[in-house]
């Protein structure tokens, strides 16, 4: 090794002895006769002194070290003098005076700062991924990531789980998003897909007689990004025989808890995490991925409002529409200005409007005593004071609160209310940065019938089993049909997608028939499959959280780009590499491809 010690080891008990360090300069200060460098390497920072009197050959070339250089330091370490020790470093306490120094290898300027966390455009940290990495958060979340994945390994290898590796190159999964292609060489006009995730290797996994699977799966999906989703990310894929709904969500439970105990200490969990249906969590939410730190929960007002005289209430309910709202604590003395931005953010989530009723009256004071000239809002005069006070009971308002209201069809004003529910909670900073808010939701709706293409889709994948004592309603009325299907949220973010699954070719041929289709196009994409569950498949089921989406939130990150080591921006480019990028005519021609002109860009 190039180094005895690592620099961020450096300690109180090796005052005295002489270490050899190498790492990079994080910062350089010329005080006079002194050069303090703090030396970073990946275990943290050390300082060292570099004193004329102790080498002057040392201090000399110290003048010319800038950051980023990678040096070789040889010293001695000492006690810092007293008031000026570090309380924010590991290393505080001592420094290494420098008898010697190599520059291993100089550096360009970086284009942005390393030692600082100064916000940098992305199109720059992604251009430099290896620089921005150097940064020591982005380093920490790494790390964490690391650590994250090594504890699960250990905890599902105590429980007898097996990893086992599934290919890339396979045929396509449906999982709802588009496939991304690879050509065959081999077989002309053919294509493999890349997994958008190992579901149906897992199953024919456990049909194989492995109970208990698990893999850090790599998934790639061809969809719109967002900042939690990325092209490629990771998955811990499981899978067990023999199991119901309990089972897994159990296991799970376990799983994050100990997680958080051994990685984040400091989090706190809600005990014993929630279990909601996903009806209950659409009334109070609007949402199936609720953010359960903070309430403001979404209230139907549409009894009440059909009484008033406000026409708008009156005909959206005419037309098969709802009312709901909800109360935002102490926000009633918000300015025409700011009313109208919740007003136009209301648009933007695709609401027509929002009404805003504003309890001006003395702020703690009982409903009671409320008077309809403190009820500031356009819908004051079409309201009886009685109806007033009922909505601001059922939103359990105070004077002093801000009620909002979106009147529309159900699905739109419950989108609308669930992003103002999360735009206020955090805004009014109700969302405790420490606590993690994990929610198991259940008995999902199996299918979903979509508009667009005019069939049933299922609202998860089309493996899961529908509950047994629905079963007779998949004839008659397949929207009444429960799934075995259950989600884990946390904090607002989905984090986990998971079912018990089928395993009779027959009731897999029926939910497949149901989604439309066709004899050949079934054999066609599914046979492989259909044909293993007629070889003695086990009553099976699995899950699969997302380790990016889990990682960010221990990491208190808001993308999942902070704890990949080389995301793709927002359209899907590696901006280091340039992927993705043309290929030689030589290549294509092996492909048997040909690219149409017009095409290109
Ligand atoms: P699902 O499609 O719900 O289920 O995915 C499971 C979890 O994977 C993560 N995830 C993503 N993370 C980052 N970027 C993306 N583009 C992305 N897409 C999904 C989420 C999500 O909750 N095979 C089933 C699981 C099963 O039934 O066992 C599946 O993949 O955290």
């Amino acid at each position: 090794m190039l180094k005895s010690h690592s620099c961020g080891a450096v300690r109180k008990e090796h005052i005295g002895c002489n270490v050899t360090l190498g790492g990079w300069v994080h910062r350089r200060r010329d005080h006079g006769g002194l050069v303090f460098v703090d030396l970073r390497d990946s275990e943290g920072i050390v300082q060292v002194v570099f004193d004329p009197q102790i080498s002057s050959m040392a201090h000399e070339l110290a003048n010319e070290l800038r950051n980023e250089y990678v040096i070789q330091v040889t010293g001695e370490v000492v006690q810092r003098p007293p008031s000026t020790e570090n309380p924010k470093l590991a290393t505080g306490d001592v420094e290494v005076i420098a008898q010697h120094v190599t520059i291993l290898n100089p550096s360009l300027e970086p284009p942005f700062y390393i030692n600082e966390d100064v916000e940098v455009a992305e199109s720059l940290c992604l251009r430099y991924r290896y620089l921005h990495l150097r940064r020591p958060r982005m380093r920490d979340n790494i790390l964490l990531r690391h650590r994250v994945i090594k504890f699960i390994r250990d905890f599902l290898d105590a429980k007898g789980f097996v990893e086992i590796e599934t290919p890339i190159l396979i045929k396509s999964t449906p999982e709802g998003a588009r496939d991304y292609l690879v050509p065959s060489r081999l077989h002309p006009g053919k294509f493999y897909a890349l997994p958008q995730s190992p579901q149906q290797l897992k199953q024919l996994l456990m049909v194989a007689g492995f109970e208990r699977y698990f893999q850090i799966a790599r998934c790639f999906r061809d969809e719109d990004l967002r900042a939690d989703r990325q092209p490629e990310f990771t998955q811990l894929d499981l899978e067990m025989s023999f199991v119901d709904e309990d089972d897994i969500l159990n296991l799970l439970e376990e799983l994050f808890t100990s997680l958080v105990k051994a990685v984040k200490p400091e989090m706190r969990l809600l005990m014993p995490l929630p279990r909601l249906s996903y009806a209950e969590v659409m009334e109070r939410y609007g949402t199936d991925k609720p953010d359960v730190r903070f309430g403001l929960e979404i209230r139907d007002l549409s009894d009440i409002a059909a009484q008033s005289e406000f026409a708008i209430f009156c005909s959206t309910i005419q037309a098969g529409g709802k009312v709901k709202g909800i109360c935002v604590p102490g926000c009633a003395n918000y300015s025409r200005q700011q009313l109208d931005e919740l007003i136009e953010l209301a648009k933007s989530y695709g609401a027509e409007g929002l009404i805003t009723i504003a309890l001006s009256g003395r702020a703690g004071s009982s409903l009671e005593q409320l008077t309809l000239g403190e009820v500031k809002s356009v819908v004051t005069k079409y309201l009886t004071l009685e109806q007033a006070i009922a909505i601001a009971q059922r939103l359990e308002a105070k004077l002093g609160d801000l009620i909002l209201i979106v009147a529309g069809k159900p699905k739109l004003a419950d989108k609308v209310l669930s992003e103002l529910r999360c735009e206020m909670g955090y805004r009014l900073g109700l969302a405790d940065p420490n606590l993690l808010a994990f929610v198991f939701v259940v008995d999902y709706p199996l299918l979903e019938w979509d508009e667009g293409t005019h069939r049933w889709e299922p609202m998860h994948h089309p493996f899961t089993a529908p509950r047994q004592e629905d079963m007779p309603l998949l004839d008659v009325d397949p929207t009444k049909v429960h799934a075995r299907h259950y989600d884990v949220v946390c904090n607002g973010c989905e984090l986990s997608s998971g079912s018990i699954r089928i395993h009779t070719r027959e009731l897999q041929e029926k939910i497949f028939r149901l989604l439309g289709y066709g004899e050949e196009e079934m054999k066609e994409r599914f046979g492989h499959i259909l044909e293993a569950l007629e070889y003695g498949a086990p009553p099976h089921g699995g899950i699969a959280p997302g380790i990016d989406r889990l990682v960010m939130l221990l990491a208190g990150e808001k993308n999942i780009r902070d704890v990949i080591a080389f995301p793709k921006n927002q359209s899907a480019t590696d901006l280091m590499s340039d992927a993705p990028s043309t290929v030689s005519e030589e290549q294509l021609k092996e492909l048997h491809l040909k690219l149409k002109e017009e095409n290109l860009e």
